[in-house]
């Protein structure tokens, strides 16, 4: 298939915004067509998240960070500027997360100004045409709840739940599309990898170490937390959040999880695929969730208990791992396999300081994506990461997976070439 129907979104989204009062208030979702964007998380961005967990591991000893986040991208100050870039380029679509440091600093203590905000940077979304897929909690927490135990105590459900039904009563007409975690299956793929299998003492060193500088008897941010411990504590947490949003919203836009998938091909008889997926992907299908967000970035071969590192020879993007822009296409055709739920593709992308090789690697992607459609996969996005150069976690800002670069003192954006690349393909719904 060549093209995807942007029509039925255009006019999906004409009916949306009804002014009452001060407020837009918008209907549910008309069934339009595809979504196309970009995706980002506010941690990495907005800047200045002090009241989250990240902030203070960032500022310990030992360090596990390359470099603290600071300003990001100073986007908490500028949205409105990359909502308008993001819209001029051709976008129909915004995935974004919102802070639940900023929304409840303090247990209970919940920021009205914090909320505003958030609803203020969901209507520009509107108003600039961009549909809103928001991540109630995209890896970062609250200081206090990874102080408290995080989501490996089962007392980390009922605050994650109550604050989704808070954001979901101030917010929860803006949104398109809604995911209550981002890649809660994270730890356990990455605990297939052998730098990680090999760093466990050292990750394990660095929580006690957090622990003692913050003062807390067992501090556990979810980003380092044990996955055999934590997932099975964030599956009901998800499935009370998913209740308890689809109560406080209607049932008006469809819930689920985002989930980081690696397209994996087993190396020999005895590779360890099967039970992997029981570990990244079983689980997560069989959680309730009215959709699946897939988010990949490269394939790997799996050896009996661990991945295998990437073939001599192999390109590799500036993560380390292989150039695979195919691979997309190969989860796609995975998950489909394994669920009726539709797809939306909520995160892929490259981190590459030649923009050319993201052009190369945009057109074969989404080359995929238009495969599987055409073959009646309901796919229902391809989002970006992302629409801007940002703090990659433990690896600062060297990482350059943005369409649009930042500079680090100014704050000036650059779109690259890659951004009216896919801002080409995003509004004709062809790849070029
Ligand atoms: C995460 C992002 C991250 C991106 C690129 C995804 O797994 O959701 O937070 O920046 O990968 O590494």
């Amino acid at each position: 298939m060549g093209e995807v129907d942007r029509r039925g979104l255009l006019a999906g989204s004409a009916a949306l915004a009804v002014a009452v009062g001060a407020k837009a208030v918008v209907a549910a979702p008309q069934g339009g067509g595809f979504l196309w964007g970009t995706s980002g998380a506010a941690y990495q961005i907005e800047g200045g998240n002090y009241a989250s967990d990240i902030w203070a591991l960032e500022h310990i000893t030992p360090k596990l960070f390359a470099e603290p986040s600071g300003d990001a991208d100073d986007v908490y100050n500028r949205f409105d500027e990359d909502l308008a870039l993001a819209a001029g380029l051709g976008f129909n679509a915004h995935r974004l997360s919102i802070e639940w440091a900023r929304i409840e600093p303090e247990p209970g203590q919940v920021s009205q100004a914090a909320l505003a905000y958030y609803r203020r940077v969901l209507e520009t979304c509107r108003r600039r045409g961009l549909a809103p897929v928001v991540t109630y909690n995209h890896y970062t927490v609250p200081r206090w709840f990874a102080a408290a135990g995080g989501f490996e105590t089962r007392d980390g459900i009922e605050p994650f739940v109550r604050y989704c039904d808070l954001v979901t009563r101030h917010m929860g007409d803006l949104i398109e599309v809604a995911a209550t975690f981002n890649e809660p299956n994270v730890n356990a793929l990455l605990s297939w990898t052998p730098m990680i299998q090999q760093m466990q003492p050292m990750i394990a060193g660095f929580r006690h170490a957090a622990a003692a500088a913050l003062g807390a008897p067992h501090w556990s941010s979810p980003m380092l937390g044990d996955f055999r411990v934590q997932q099975p504590i964030m599956i009901e947490a998800h499935a009370r959040a998913y209740d308890a949003i689809k109560a406080a919203s209607g049932g008006r836009f469809p819930v689920g999880v985002t989930l980081s998938l690696n397209d994996d091909q087993p190396a020999g008889a005895d590779s360890g695929i099967e039970t992997k997926r029981a570990q990244v992907l079983t689980p997560w299908l069989q959680a309730p969730g009215d959709m699946v967000g897939v988010q990949n970035y490269t394939r790997s071969q799996i050896g009996p208990t661990a991945d295998l590192p990437p073939e001599p020879g192999a390109e590799l993007t500036q993560m380390g791992y292989p150039f695979a822009p195919h691979a997309l296409e190969a989860v796609i055709r995975l998950v489909a396999s394994r669920t009726k739920r539709p797809i939306y593709v909520t995160e892929n992308g490259v981190a590459t300081e030649d923009d050319s090789r993201r052009i190369a690697f945009i057109r074969e992607a989404v080359g995929g994506v238009q495969r599987c459609i055409a073959d009646g996969i309901e796919v229902r996005s391809y989002l970006h990461w992302s629409l801007l150069d940002n703090w990659e976690w433990t690896n600062g800002y060297k990482p350059k997976f943005g369409l649009i670069a930042v500079d680090r003192t100014t704050f000036k954006r650059t779109p690259k070439p890659s951004a009216a690349y896919f801002g080409r393909i995003a509004r004709t719904g062809r790849v070029a």
